[in-house]
């Protein structure tokens, strides 16, 4: 049995969400059949961490989600033979509860849920060191999760993680959206399409009209959550700033990824990322608008040059440090 946090009381929403992300990364769920993005994307992360993995190696994931990125290290190391101990780490608990659901037979992982509240009951994120209880890892990986932490809390991260490696340890990420001059004209970040389809229901006169009928507070704090959801990317020196900040030597490479239109449409209506069409209601009508409003997005990048027919290109960037 896996060990570490459990989900407790996920209500039908949570379950749901964790369900559809899942199913956003594995086609109807199948663990033996993840979408061409999702390999693809982490393929080339596991290709940098794996050499540098061996029997008994501590592994940390950081920001696991659903499972996707420990998922995929776990079968290629199980292929090979190769046991090692792997920690698994996130914040939210609708996704984290269904990586343990999925992994929970296995004795080589162990969760920890990466928030707590503190003493004046406010959510704080804990510490990767107090996660560990002060174990250094051999290798730490961190897949599609760096863009979602804001830039003030980037060079503390890096601290933490380079604090949490062995020396000689490995830091291996990646990210599809990040911004980078070396992106190619007919590429786009990762999440430009979401991004494009909260633009074209901004204005939305159902979702309008719902607001309007909102305080206007409850409506502005509302429309401030909505665009948290798929941030503004920030550019890949600060993040490697960051990172050089604390000491870590550092390699980058990249790939460019296709994403299908059918697994765009799937991950877009992913109901906490679904949000970014509320207030319209959750269900039917909100889906409804968001299918409309992402062909419509596709339909656009297309004609720009960042899309063919079946799928559009997203630029991921790879992050390779070593702790001298
Ligand atoms: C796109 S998922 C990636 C999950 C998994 N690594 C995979 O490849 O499928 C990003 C994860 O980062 C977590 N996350 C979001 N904001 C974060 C933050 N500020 N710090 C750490 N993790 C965060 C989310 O809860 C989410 O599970």
């Amino acid at each position: 049995m896996a060990s570490g946090w459990t989900p407790q009381g996920l209500d039908e929403f949570q379950i749901a969400d964790g369900e559809a992300y899942h199913r956003a990364l594995y086609l109807d769920g199948d663990i033996s059949r993840p979408a061409g993005w999702h390999r693809d994307s982490v393929n080339h992360l596991l290709d940098l961490a794996i050499p540098h993995i061996n029997e008994g190696s501590l592994v940390v994931d950081y920001g696991a989600g659903t499972g996707g990125s420990a998922i995929e290290l776990l079968k290629v190391l199980d292929e090979k033979g190769i046991s090692i101990e792997l920690v698994l780490i996130d914040p939210l608990e609708s996704w984290f509860g269904k990586a343990r659901e999925i992994l929970h037979e296995r004795n080589d992982v162990h969760f920890e849920l990466s928030i707590t509240q503190d003493k004046s009951g406010r959510t704080v994120f804990r510490e990767l060191d107090e996660m560990l209880a002060g174990r250094k890892a051999d290798v730490i990986i961190s897949s599609s999760t760096l863009h979602l932490v804001p830039i003030s809390a980037l060079e503390d991260l890096a601290h933490q993680i380079s604090g949490s490696l062995k020396t000689g340890g490995i830091f291996v990420w990646d990210s599809g959206d990040v911004e980078s001059a070396l992106r190619p004209k007919d590429v786009s970040c990762l999440h430009d399409p979401y991004r494009s389809v909260r633009e074209y229901l901004r204005d939305d006169d159902a979702r309008q009209s719902l607001l309007s009928k909102m305080a206007a507070e409850d409506a502005e704090r509302s429309e401030k959550r909505i665009d948290r959801i798929f941030p503004v990317p920030f550019s890949i020196e600060i993040l490697m700033r960051a990172i050089s900040s604390a000491g870590l030597l550092s390699r980058i490479s990249d790939h460019v990824v296709e994403f299908a239109n059918e697994d765009a449409e799937r991950f877009i209506l992913v109901p906490r990322l679904a949000e970014i069409a509320a207030p319209l209601m959750q269900g039917e009508e909100r889906n409804s608008a968001i299918r409309h409003a992402i062909k419509e997005v596709l339909a656009e990048m297309r004609k720009a040059g960042t899309a063919s027919d079946s799928a559009y290109r997203s630029y991921w960037v790879y992050g390779f440090h070593i702790k001298p």
